[in-house]
């Protein structure tokens, strides 16, 4: 048998607007991860995607089936032909779905990992991360690629649309907490939503995007150079997260539930907070330091967290 594991992932800034070309940054969560193995099996190719409670085979599978496409694509790049393999494809997963931490990147990186490995043929990152991105067309509709990138890179990314990911170093390591709502939001639907209101007022949320763009930019400095003059560095990181928060409720893509967790995290000494992903639901960000996490961790349970995720990034 033969196994493989991806990450989930969170956005530190610039979600939705690096649809429209601009930078965002992501960075890989550890603590969550998708799991894929691969063995022999009497014959056909089958598909047990246990979290979702499926099993069937390949040969059954919708033209849309995210899976079906990345068992498809990784034998078509290793020009093998489907019909010689007798397999059993095993998925698990500790990310939530729809829930902002790139649960689909993650299934299918594994998915592709597992299988390229079971043949022996490993796929480099770029070739995981652009067999990912055809997945991810399906899941999403018109994703930017980070998902796809992040994941299959496993660090943390200064991404632009349409370019090879940039490393990035971050010199100064930052604790984070993630507070899950809950509530499933599928990215597609947000994704599309924000599209339809930069249709009606292209120059309002072309404006917006760049503001995002501004702060990406910024972030990236600061986490590559440590501290400026002025605020500290774990201030400074915060009050570029609260900005974001702020234009992604003006893009229409917060929601009361998230707004609570952010507020809350506030009230209790956190930095910084600001949703993470699609928006809607899913999860958001707390930027914590050692003396004030545990307080922070106890005010998002308070305000409803479903579940709140520790994780150092720089580390
Ligand atoms: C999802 O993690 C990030 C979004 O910007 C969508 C995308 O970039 O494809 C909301």
């Amino acid at each position: 048998m033969t196994t493989a594991s991806a990450p989930g992932k969170i956005i530190l800034c610039g979600e939705h607007a690096v649809v429209y070309g601009q930078p965002a940054l992501a960075v890989p969560v550890a603590q969550v991860q998708a799991t894929a193995s691969v063995e022999p099996a009497p014959e056909g190719i089958w598909i047990d995607a246990c979290d979702l409670g499926r099993r069937y085979r390949l040969d059954d599978a919708s033209a849309d089936d995210p899976l079906a496409a990345a068992i498809r694509l990784t034998l078509a790049n290793l020009q093998l032909p489907v019909s010689h393999y007798a397999l059993q494809i095993t998925l698990t997963s500790s990310i939530p779905t729809a829930s902002g931490l790139g649960s689909g990147a993650a299934v299918c990186t594994a998915l592709v990992r597992a299988l390229a490995a079971h043949v022996q043929s490993p796929l480099s990152n770029p070739e995981v991360s652009s067999i990912v991105f055809e997945t991810e067309k399906l899941l999403h509709g018109t994703p930017s690629g980070i998902d796809n990138t992040v994941v299959a890179y496993g660090q943390p990314v200064y991404f632009v649309k349409g370019q090879p990911p940039v490393p990035l170093a971050v010199l100064h390591p930052f604790h984070l907490l993630i507070a899950d709502t809950g509530i499933p939001s599928p990215t597609k639907a947000t994704v599309g939503e924000v599209r339809a209101a930069w249709q009606k007022e292209p120059e309002r949320y072309a404006q917006m995007f760049r503001a995002i763009g501004d702060i990406a930019r910024e972030a990236r400095v600061l986490l590559e150079t440590g501290q400026p003059p002025g605020l500290r560095f774990v201030e400074r990181l915060g009050v570029l997260m609260d900005r974001n928060h702020a234009l992604l409720q003006q893009l229409g893509v917060s929601c009361p539930e998230l707004d609570r967790l952010a507020e809350s995290a506030h009230a209790a000494g956190a930095a910084g907070a600001k949703l993470s992903g699609g928006g809607r639901g899913g999860n958001m960000l707390a930027l914590v330091a050692p003396e004030t996490e545990a307080a922070v961790r106890a005010a998002l349970e308070r305000a409803g967290a479903k579940r709140v995720i520790g994780t150092y990034v720089g580390q």
